[in-house]
Parts: C-alpha cells; sequence; structure tokens
C-alpha cells in the first residue's frame, strides 16, 4: 500500500479490489475513493491541531491569470505565514500585477527555475491543464509540496505520475477541487450520505449551462493560444474538465464511489469559431447499484445556471456554488415529515407539492466556533464569511505544516479526470464505455 508521510494511504486499495467488487458497488468501490469514518475523524483531528500552528511556510505560485492571481494567489496570501517568495508566469502583463503585490517576492518566466529554489516549500499551480502534470512532477521531484489546480491532469496517465512522484517524495498533492472545503456541501453530503434525508438516492441531475462563447478577447502581446487554451484540445478537456469535474467531484463524494460507465452525446454546433472542443455535452454516468448521473454543460442558454441535484425515494437536495441557486431540499408528498422539516422558518412549495426546504448553514451562530462538526469537516476556528477557496488553500497549507491528509487528494482528482476523459471519448466514439477498475489504481 502507498505511503505519504509515512502513514498508509488511506480509502485506496488497488491490490484487493476485483472487477467484481467494483460493479457490484460494495465496500471496494466505497473505498476507492472514501474514508472510513474512523480515518475522517482522525483526519479532522489532525485539521483542527494543525490550524493552531502557523509556521512561515515560503510558496512560489506559477500561473498568475485569471484563477491563479484572482482567486489562488490572493486566497494563500490571507493563510497565516504564508510567505509568496516567486512568482512565476510566462506573460509580462500578468506576472508584473502579481508581484506589486508583494514586494520583495522574485518574478521568473521559467517554470525550471522555480522548482530549483532551495528555499521554497510549497508551490501553487494555476497554468492551463495540458502543464499541470509538468510542472506538478518538477515540483514533487524537487521536494516541494504541491498545490494543483483542478482538473488534475491532462491525462490519466499524467495524473498516475503526479500521484506517483508525490508519494515518492512524500510530499502532499492537492488538487482545487473547492466543493470539498464548502460548508454548505459538507452539510449537505451529511443530509444526503449521512441522515439519508432524500432515501436511497437512485438518480442525480447536474448541470453547468452559460450562454457566452467562452472566448475571451485578446490582448494585442499575444496569441490566442495562449489566452484561449481552453478552446483546443491540445491544451484543454473542453466542458467537462473545465466544468464538469467539480460536480463529477461532488457527486463521487455523495455517492460514495466513482461512475463505472458513461454514454454521452456532444458537439461542437454553434460557436463555429476555430475550437476544436464541443461547445455542447450531455452525458449520462452510470455508478454503483445502477444510479445514474445525468449531466449536461451548454454554451448557449444559461437558464437555470449550474447545480447538482440528488434524487431519493423520498425527497431531492439541490446544492449548488451559485448563489442565485438557493440550496434546498424537497421533500416527497409521500414521507411524513420530521419535527426539524416542519420546524424550519424557509419553506416553500414546489410545483407538484413537494415541501421545500432553504438550506444554509451560515444561519447559526455554531459556525463561529471552533470544534463544531459540518458534515466531514470539524471547524478549525470562525468559518462564516470564508469561501470555499481559502477554506481549502487554509487545508492545504495544515497538510504542508503538518502531514493532516489533504481535502481533495490525488485520488479524488483522479476519479474526476477519468470520468471527464471517458465521457469525452463516449461522446467521440458515439458508444457506451464501461470504465475500467485499473483507470482508478496506480
Ligand atoms: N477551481 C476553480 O474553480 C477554477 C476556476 C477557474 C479555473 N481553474 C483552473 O485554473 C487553471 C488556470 O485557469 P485560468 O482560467 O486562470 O487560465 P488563464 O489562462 O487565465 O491563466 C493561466 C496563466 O498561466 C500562464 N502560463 C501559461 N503557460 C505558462 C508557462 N509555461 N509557465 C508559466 N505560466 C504559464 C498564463 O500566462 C496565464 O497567466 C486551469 O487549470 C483551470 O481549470 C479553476
Amino acid at each position: 500500500m502507498e505511503q505519504l508521510h509515512g502513514r498508509p494511504q488511506i480509502g485506496f486499495q488497488p491490490a484487493g479490489m476485483t472487477r467484481r467488487d467494483f460493479v457490484q458497488g460494495g465496500a471496494a468501490v466505497a473505498a476507492a475513493l472514501g474514508l472510513s469514518l474512523t480515518e475522517v475523524a482522525e483526519a479532522n483531528a489532525r485539521r483542527e491541531a494543525a490550524s493552531q500552528d502557523s509556521r512561515p511556510v515560503n510558496v512560489a505560485i506559477v500561473g498568475v491569470g485569471s484563477q491563479g492571481y484572482g482567486v489562488d494567489f490572493k486566497r494563500a496570501l490571507s493563510v497565516p505565514g504564508v510567505k509568496m517568495k516567486a512568482v512565476c508566469d510566462i506573460y509580462e502583463p500578468n506576472l508584473q500585477r502579481a508581484l506589486k503585490d508583494v514586494p520583495g517576492a522574485k518574478g521568473y518566466k521559467d517554470y525550471r527555475e522555480v522548482m530549483d529554489l532551495k528555499d521554497i516549500e510549497a508551490v501553487i499551480i494555476a497554468s492551463p491543464l495540458y502543464l499541470h502534470a509538468p510542472m506538478a512532477i518538477a515540483a514533487l521531484e524537487s521536494g516541494k509540496h504541491v498545490f494543483t489546480e483542478k482538473m488534475m491532469a491532462y491525462s490519466i496517465e499524467d495524473c498516475k505520475k503526479m500521484a506517483r512522484a508525490s508519494i515518492d517524495a512524500k510530499k502532499v498533492l492537492q488538487v482545487g477541487h473547492q466543493r470539498r472545503a464548502d460548508v454548505m456541501y459538507n452539510h449537505a453530503w451529511e443530509m444526503v450520505a449521512q441522515k439519508k434525508v432524500c432515501g436511497p438516492i437512485t438518480h442525480v441531475r447536474a448541470q453547468w449551462n452559460r450562454n457566452g462563447s467562452w472566448r475571451r478577447t485578446l490582448p494585442k502581446d499575444t496569441t490566442d493560444r495562449h489566452w484561449n487554451w481552453r478552446m483546443y484540445r491540445e491544451y484543454s478537456r473542453g466542458l467537462m474538465a473545465e466544468l464538469g469535474t467539480h460536480q463529477i467531484h461532488a457527486v463521487n463524494w455523495f455517492l460514495g464511489g466513482p461512475p463505472v460507465a458513461v454514454v454521452g452525446m456532444g458537439g461542437l454546433d454553434y460557436w463555429k469559431d476555430g475550437r476544436t472542443i464541443f461547445d455542447n455535452v450531455e452525458v449520462i454516468f452510470e455508478y454503483a447499484n445502477g444510479v445514474k448521473l445525468n449531466y449536461t454543460s451548454l454554451t448557449t442558454n444559461q437558464f437555470d445556471g449550474y447545480y447538482e441535484q440528488f434524487m431519493g425515494k423520498d425527497g431531492t437536495l439541490i446544492i449548488s456554488e451559485e448563489k442565485a441557486t438557493p440550496s434546498s431540499y424537497y421533500r416527497e408528498p409521500t414521507v411524513e415529515a420530521e419535527d426539524w422539516m416542519k420546524a424550519s422558518a424557509t419553506t416553500h412549495q414546489g410545483k407538484h407539492k413537494e415541501v421545500g426546504l432553504k438550506l444554509d448553514p451560515e444561519a447559526t451562530k455554531k459556525l463561529n466556533k471552533s470544534g463544531v462538526k459540518v458534515g466531514e469537516r470539524t471547524l478549525t476556528g470562525a468559518v462564516a464569511g470564508k469561501d470555499s477557496y481559502l477554506l481549502e488553500m487554509e487545508d492545504f497549507f495544515n497538510s504542508v505544516r503538518t502531514g493532516a491528509p489533504v481535502t481533495c487528494d490525488w485520488k479524488e482528482g483522479l476519479a474526476c479526470c477519468v470520468a471527464a476523459i471517458r465521457a469525452n471519448e463516449a461522446m467521440e466514439k458515439r458508444t457506451r464505455i464501461d470504465i475500467k477498475p485499473q483507470d482508478y489504481m496506480l
């Protein structure tokens, strides 16, 4: 079994998982991604202890574009003890914009020079997808901890190389699927997976719909390929990777395992502007026990925005990162209301007499206290007002300092990448793809 920080890696059992275990959705599938409750408790205890530790950590960031500068760089600087010593970007205006915020930090154009710096302990990678693996592997091999943006890597094999590099180097590797750190998502996970307020889940629907070309206006001093890398298959895996993997991550987490098969249809049907990725995708994933995830992502109609909708025999839970889509729970009319449901002040009626409750874990003052448990998180201090990007960054630095398990590890990152790649393949080949258990294993 792989070792990280001298501990056995939890939850992933490459040697012991058979095809039968996998397809039948028994404990082995759950084990492929999830942690046992004892392990979760242990991870939480370690995180909580770690929150007291604000030992300085010297950090470098590679790729300070939209997400790298606007989110990762800024959130990292908000974490106590983080010292941003090096910033790397091949695009001068982006490099200078970030350097202005961190006087004393040095700028670099070549990421390999950053990996050679001896005083850097951790690297944040927010470059285009096709560069995640070479950059992360170089960082890990030079003994640095890594936070990489999602999707984990451009290919399944690249994800595995990154995982192996992290195991060999005994360094942290966290993937930027921030829903795992989100208080609302943890609350919803508890309702769906622990309290089973929807009963057994039989279907999931998720979508991320936008109305826009996704193409950015090109500054004079750069190339379309550099600026609009998302549009081209050499650098990007399109909608399934850029948007879908966040939502697949939540579904894998809530269902306790990754998908076993996928069918789909996609196309490049509207934005005929030279791009090579699909501009619409419609896929159905099959999970253990026949649960289906019906996933859509459009670029020509934004109706209903984005959300994940878990549907079970007793109710439906809708959760979204989008403020415009309030996360809510609808009880099926056939099910008697429990007291907490009757007591909720924010009920509303669905179209078919389902009784809806708006979910808002931040409504409670409890969130200002340390030690409060919300889903899989044990809060390590006040979280009210902190977004999931800041929480995931705090978790990353806690792991760097103490070896506490990361919030979204390579197993989860790999599983999302497998789902996106196999979905693209199913759409391309117009066929059902049975996902091999080996895809999820090192
Ligand atoms: N977690 C999230 O919610 C979220 C949201 C958006 C984007 N992302 C991810 O963040 C990553 C970056 O996306 P973005 O929208 O910021 O892209 P971007 O194009 O805005 O930024 C990428 C930056 O990397 C730089 N870069 C390109 N090649 C480089 C190289 N060889 N060396 C150093 N720098 C290089 C570019 O100049 C640019 O500044 C992607 O992996 C994307 O999927 C995550």
